[in-house]
């Protein structure tokens, strides 16, 4: 789906909410390639953050770079497709807070937009046998979600591990991506097991220098 060997995708939700349009900017003129959108409901994670709203004042503030929204909400389908509206690229989703797991990918893809799943620590990768077809990235928790700033969960990446080598096998063009406490010490890890997308909060925004801070933590990647 991207042509890029390694992503990095900076949680716009460690960034200063204040000046969101020229954190954006910022963090994305200093090298990252894709923008990290975690949208919490208060409800599916006891954590309440940003809207389709944001995500269009994000594009008419001139964003034009790939927009990647982490969706932590039940019920999906509804949202999901305001965000398609809004300007998302991809969207991604618990498949515990969906009903009807294919039906929701489907309709993600029917308007255009990619469409990924999203498993927690402790979530079962078994919805993944009937739908890998169908999807263009899995993304792996490796904090609990509903807050930045946690630590990285080492059991993530046994997951990671597995997945990659279910993508592998599937010889489908899907990304795997890991989320959650990832920074110049973790990120290493999370590749060596098979991840090639690389979402990162507090490791970049709580930086004085964004450029610096994303070069080294692609120096990590093996
Ligand atoms: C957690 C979110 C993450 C989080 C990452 O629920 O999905 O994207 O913001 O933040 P850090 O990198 O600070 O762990
Ligand atoms: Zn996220």
């Amino acid at each position: 789906m991207s042509d890029q060997k390694h992503i990095i995708a900076p949680s716009i939700l460690a960034s200063d909410f204040a000046r969101l349009g020229d954190e954006v900017r910022n963090v994305l003129d200093a090298g990252a390639d894709w923008v990290h959108f975690d949208v919490m409901d208060n409800h599916y994670v006891p954590n309440l953050t940003i809207g389709p709203m944001v995500c269009k004042a994000l594009r008419d503030f001139g964003i034009k770079e790939f927009i990647d929204v982490h969706l932590m909400i039940d019920p999906v389908d509804e949202l999901a497709q305001s965000f398609i509206e809004a300007g998302a690229d991809l969207v991604s989703f618990h498949p515990e807070a969906s009903k009807h797991i294919h039906r929701s990918i489907h309709a993600i893809k029917d308007k255009g937009c990619k469409a990924g799943l999203v498993f927690n620590p402790a979530t079962s990768l078994s919805p993944l046998e009937s739908v890998l077809d169908d999807i263009d990235l899995v993304l792996i928790m490796s904090v609990n979600p509903g807050f930045g700033g946690q630590s990285f969960i080492n059991s993530s990446l046994d997951k990671i591990t597995h997945v990659r080598k279910m993508i592998d096998e599937s010889g489908k063009d899907i990304r795997l991506e890991v989320d959650g406490g990832i920074n110049k010490e973790t990120i290493g890890l999370a590749s060596k097991a098979g991840a090639d997308t690389f979402v990162a909060g507090s490791a970049i925004f709580n930086t004085e220098n964004y450029e610096q801070t994303i070069s080294e933590l692609r120096s990590k990647i093996v």
